[in-house]
């Protein structure tokens, strides 16, 4: 499907228009930021790593019989993608205390969460992606209970799919997050999932093998991501 004009930059990805208005181009970019996207930095190949990353996780999902934006690869780092009505929303799974939680609750990080968590932040970089509650969410209009509980209920599903997935490869799935959007009035998973936007360890060393390591200026970034990927076994183009 040809790609039409540029429809919306992104702090990784730029999203174009096809023929088509149904259906998008995502071009992933080796663009990688933190701080609410005051810090970017370019890595040679993220964006060809965590298109395939995406492409590798939404099929497994699909095959689970979760719905995604999905349609098919268009190139090493383009998606041909539906468009999505998105919710402002992000939602959080967590399976142990990392990142905002830990600080939040001064909690040691690592800490087994024997329920996962489920949270939901409003995608504002201006106010920080604060986090909300659903009683936020249906005052301000940002999605309604039904759509809310079935986003609550998909983003478990997710975890009950990629915690094993990630498991099987001596990895841990932290935390992740992620978008949703409506199609034709379905709830789907939009955005994307890569360590961008997730959190994986080793499960021996406990090692960080995602944008933590930008985050935290450990290095290596592409390294981990590529053996995150080896592992799981995405096929990557070298
Ligand atoms: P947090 O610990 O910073 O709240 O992040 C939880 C998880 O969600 C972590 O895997 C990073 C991911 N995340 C994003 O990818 N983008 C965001 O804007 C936020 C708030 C979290």
């Amino acid at each position: 499907m040809q790609k039409l004009s540029e429809v919306y930059r992104g702090k990784a990805k730029t999203v174009y228009a096809t023929e088509n208005p149904d259906f998008l181009v995502l071009e992933f970019r080796n663009d990688t930021s933190a701080l609410d996207g005051k810090r970017i930095e370019q890595f040679y190949r993220k964006g060809i790593i965590n298109n395939q990353f995406n492409h590798f996780i939404m099929l497994k999902l699909e095959e689970a019989g979760i719905s995604t934006q999905l349609e098919h690869l268009l190139s090493e780092n383009e998606l041909l993608v539906k468009k999505l009505d998105m919710f402002p929303l992000e939602s959080v799974i967590r399976n142990r205390a990392a990142g905002s939680l830990a600080k939040r609750l001064a909690l040691q990080e690592g800490l087994l969460l024997d329920s996962p968590i489920y949270e939901l932040f409003l995608k504002n970089d201006s106010l920080h992606d604060p986090m909300i509650t659903a009683s936020y969410c249906e005052t301000f209009g940002w999605a309604s209970t039904a759509h809310l509980v079935k986003m609550k209920e998909l983003s478990y599903k997710v975890n009950d799919v990629l915690s094993p997935l990630f498991d099987a490869a001596d990895l841990i799935l932290v935390d992740f997050k992620l978008e949703f959007g409506l199609f034709k009035g379905e709830i789907i998973l939009g955005d994307e999932f890569s360590p961008d936007g997730c959190r994986i360890w080793d499960k021996t060393t406990l090692n960080k093998l995602d944008k933590d390591r930008f985050r935290q200026n450990l290095g290596g970034l592409i390294g981990a991501y590529e053996e995150v990927a080896k592992r799981i076994g995405v096929p990557l183009n070298q």
